[in-house]
């Protein structure tokens, strides 16, 4: 398979993909979720694959977020499609597939990056990995199921304080908050989850398929659309305005507010 902004490749029974825009930190612009629900699809098609494993190209990004540059200038409905595409897409795709994901978290996890490896069904983190939901330092919610993935993760009150500061959390505490399920040094990285991996690749494919049907079912839906419909609206505000421009003017914001 070839892309422009992936590099995907099989080996014993692990697919691995691997987001390719380093010199952009890996942010996801609209083909590179295009690309990712491609290589997604032919590796769960393919049979000899068992697993499939994610991860960002270079060393300092798994995924540093939603590409801010292309949706600065969305409306509020062209922002709603932008969370409800992407959702169906790839995080809501990958949260139901039946062919196990995991996320190979190589370094900064931000934003829609975080929300990517959220969707996959655990996390492996290197211990240089910085994991955040920057969203409302730009003026807008998370809109890639940010808001409803956290807290199943870590809880209402982490995720809450995790949302509102912004901030970013090393790999150390999203270990501890139980955001990553291992942290290994950034060289050991791929290495331990193919080992975990192949563990994985020695049971039974439609067991598992249905244990991920099984384990998702348990979770509530109904937050998505209201995320939706937020993340939308967020793009009608000036708050949203100054604090898109304000990153890519690289100065800080300062909200006019409501
Ligand atoms: N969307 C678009 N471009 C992004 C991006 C994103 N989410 N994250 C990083 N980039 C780009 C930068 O604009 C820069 O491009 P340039 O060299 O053409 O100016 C390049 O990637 C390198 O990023 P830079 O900010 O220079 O690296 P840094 O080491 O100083 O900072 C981060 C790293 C991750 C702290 C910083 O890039 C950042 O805050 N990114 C945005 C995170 C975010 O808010 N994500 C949520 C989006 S909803």
């Amino acid at each position: 398979m070839s892309f422009e902004n992936l590099l995907a490749s099989a080996e014993n029974g692990i697919g691995t993909i691997t987001i390719n825009r380093p010199a952009k930190l890996n942010a996801l612009n609209r083909a590179t979720i295009n690309e990712l629900n491609d290589a997604i699809t032919a590796f769960d098609a393919d049979t000899d694959v068992k697993v499939i494993i994610i991860t960002g190209s270079g060393e300092k990004a798994f995924v540093a977020g939603a590409d801010i540059a292309e949706f600065a200038n969305f409306t509020e409905e062209e922002g709603e499609k932008l969370a409800a595409l992407g959702q169906t897409l790839l995080f809501d795709f990958i949260e139901n597939l039946g062919t196990p994901v995991i996320a190979a978290v190589n370094g900064f996890a931000l934003g829609g990056g975080l929300e990517l490896a959220m969707a996959c069904h655990f996390r492996i983190a290197s211990d240089n990995a910085k994991m955040g939901l920057p969203e409302v330092s730009l003026g807008v919610i998370p809109g890639y199921g940010g808001t409803q993935r956290l807290p199943q993760l870590i809880g209402k009150g982490r995720a809450m304080e995790m949302i509102m500061t912004a901030g970013m959390i090393p790999a150390e505490d999203a270990k501890a908050w139980g955001l990553v399920n291992h942290v290994v040094s950034q060289a050991e990285l791929l290495d331990f989850t193919k080992t975990i991996a192949e563990k994985i690749a020695k049971n039974s494919p439609v067991a598992i398929s249905k244990a991920i049907t099984a384990v998702n079912a348990g979770f509530v839906k109904e937050g998505y659309n209201e995320e939706i419909r937020g993340f939308g609206q967020a793009f009608g505000t000036e708050d949203f305005k100054e604090g898109t421009t304000a990153f890519i003017e690289k100065r800080k914001p300062v909200f006019p507010g409501r």
